[in-house]
């Protein structure tokens, strides 16, 4: 912001769920600052609070009505703060909001994100309360303004035609939309132009891209499209379902160099019957087969996944299924759940649910299982040297770096220097559930640039 123009108040911003929402949050900022309001981490004084939501299980819900909770407070001292609720939660409980919690000002759904300036606006010129959740304004912003010096997300498309029996997303998020390939081309030739080298292609099914489209496109063509374009180090794509992954896309994937082996491929369960109730379209064979030709066309391949126990009518048997996919799949990692009954949607009227006893215990031995694949996963590349694109100093231990590798797996390694943005080869020491703590080899001095480290010391110059 230009000294000229003197800040109007500050805002804070809290995001809850996917990278979906880490996206639509960076909209928000970007507008909030147009406004000329300036981030503050103080919830307590900021003049504009947004929540962007999540509502994919029922603790996502709570997680943001407890949070609401304590804003009620804020409020009595800070009376002229403007409340918003954004996103998921707010297009799924609409109108509720404003009846349920009288310190929320604004309710602006997942359409309608572009409203926020407007509507904060009116609100602080005592014209009441609104609430905006019509499905209008499908419109793909090229505003987003990522913080993150050397990676950027780019939305190919929004929404979800799957109708998977335990997911609320397509109706909270609405129908497949899939952004023109020329638009999502030139957004990640512009990205990567003003210095961004990592890239992920974010939607809710990215491998159903295109098929709304005239003429008709595939994921295959975005991956084809980008194919040697400079600059671009690392692609990465977020979520794919495995019904989608064509051979042409596997293809496409092995075809370009920067294509990043941690690809994340929710299964969700391991059992076929299971798979069925849940509307997912394939088995467990089918999945592994596709998992077989994966690791075939990119060797590096590093998978990780979501898996969902205690769907209802989940027998102990069908979950024994779902642990033997677990075994021979060899998941890095996996994010797993609870099933969490959702309003609306099919699963939340199946009449035999699991008792949430059966389901934490199922979910304590899927975790332990997984937790230690991914160690004897992780264990391999001990000894190994690998590829960091470094993010930043380690929150708990400043002395450190920490990135991730093409594989995706956390690594943190000692370092003085700063070396956010940069490659650095790191030789991993020692493997963990989470990741590595390795040594620094070698680093870029400069993009593109390596040296290696230590520095060899300067001789001092006797003069
Ligand atoms: N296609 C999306 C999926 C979003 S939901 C994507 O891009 O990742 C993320 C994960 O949450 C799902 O893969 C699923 O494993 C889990 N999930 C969704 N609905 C759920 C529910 N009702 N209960 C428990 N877990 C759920
Ligand atoms: Fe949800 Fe299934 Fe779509 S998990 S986002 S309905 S692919």
């Amino acid at each position: 912001m230009s000294e000229a123009v003197r800040s109007l108040g500050t805002y804070y911003l809290q995001t809850y769920g996917c990278q979906m929402n880490e996206y639509d949050s960076e909209l928000i900022s970007w507008m909030l600052e147009q406004m000329h309001y300036a981030p503050t981490d103080d919830p307590a004084t900021a003049d504009i609070a947004v929540f962007n939501t999540c509502c994919i299980r029922d603790n996502a819900d709570q997680k943001v009505y407890g949070r609401l909770g304590e804003f009620k407070g804020f409020k009595r001292d800070n009376p002229n703060q403007v409340l918003a609720v954004s996103g998921c939660l707010a297009q799924k409980d609409g109108e509720e909001f404003l009846q349920r919690f009288s310190q929320v000002d604004v309710v602006v759904g997942t359409h309608n994100l572009t409203e926020v300036p407007d509507l904060v606006q009116r609100v602080q010129r005592g014209e009441g309360r609104f609430v905006r959740v019509e499905r209008v304004g499908d419109s793909f912003s090229l505003l987003a303004n990522p913080r993150n010096t050397h990676s950027a997300m780019v939305t190919i498309s929004m929404g979800c035609d799957q109708w998977c029996t335990f997911c609320i997303v397509p109706y909270v998020r609405g129908k497949l939309k899939s952004r023109p390939l020329e638009q999502v081309v030139s957004e990640v030739k512009r990205v990567v132009r003003e210095g961004r080298r990592e890239v992920m292609l974010l939607g809710q099914n990215v491998n159903d891209y295109g098929r709304d489209l005239t003429p008709k496109k595939d994921f295959g063509d975005i991956i084809r499209a980008l194919k040697g374009t400079p600059g671009l180090d690392r692609l990465r794509f977020m979520s794919p379902h495995p019904a989608y992954f064509t051979q042409s896309v596997i293809d496409a994937l092995a075809d370009n160099p920067a294509t990043c082996g941690g690809i994340h491929l929710p299964v969700q369960s391991g059992d076929d019957e299971v798979l069925k109730r849940m509307r997912r379209k394939y088995t467990s064979a089918e999945f592994l087969d596709l998992v077989a030709r994966m690791r075939a066309a990119i060797p590096d391949l590093s998978l990780s996944t979501d898996i969902i126990v205690g769907f209802p009518g989940e027998t102990e048997e069908q979950f024994q299924n779902t642990l033997e996919l677990v075994r021979q799949a060899r998941f890095r990692n996996a994010f797993m759940f609870s099933y969490s009954p959702r309003p609306g949607t099919p699963g939340n009227l199946f009449t035999d649910q699991v008792p949430e006893e059966v389901k934490s215990d199922r979910l304590q031995r899927l975790i332990a299982l997984q937790n230690e694949i991914a160690v004897e996963e992780n264990r391999m590349l001990e000894g190994q040297t690998i590829e960091i694109m470094v993010e930043g100093r380690s929150k708990k231990d400043a002395t450190r770096l920490t990135g991730r590798g093409r594989c995706g797996r956390l690594t943190h390694f000692q370092c003085e220097e700063d070396l956010t943005g940069r490659l650095a080869r790191v030789r991993i020491q020692k493997a963990f559930v989470w990741g590595f703590q390795g040594e620094l080899e070698a680093c870029e001095s400069r993009l593109g640039e390596w040296s290696l480290v230590p520095p060899a010391p300067s001789i001092p110059v006797v003069a």
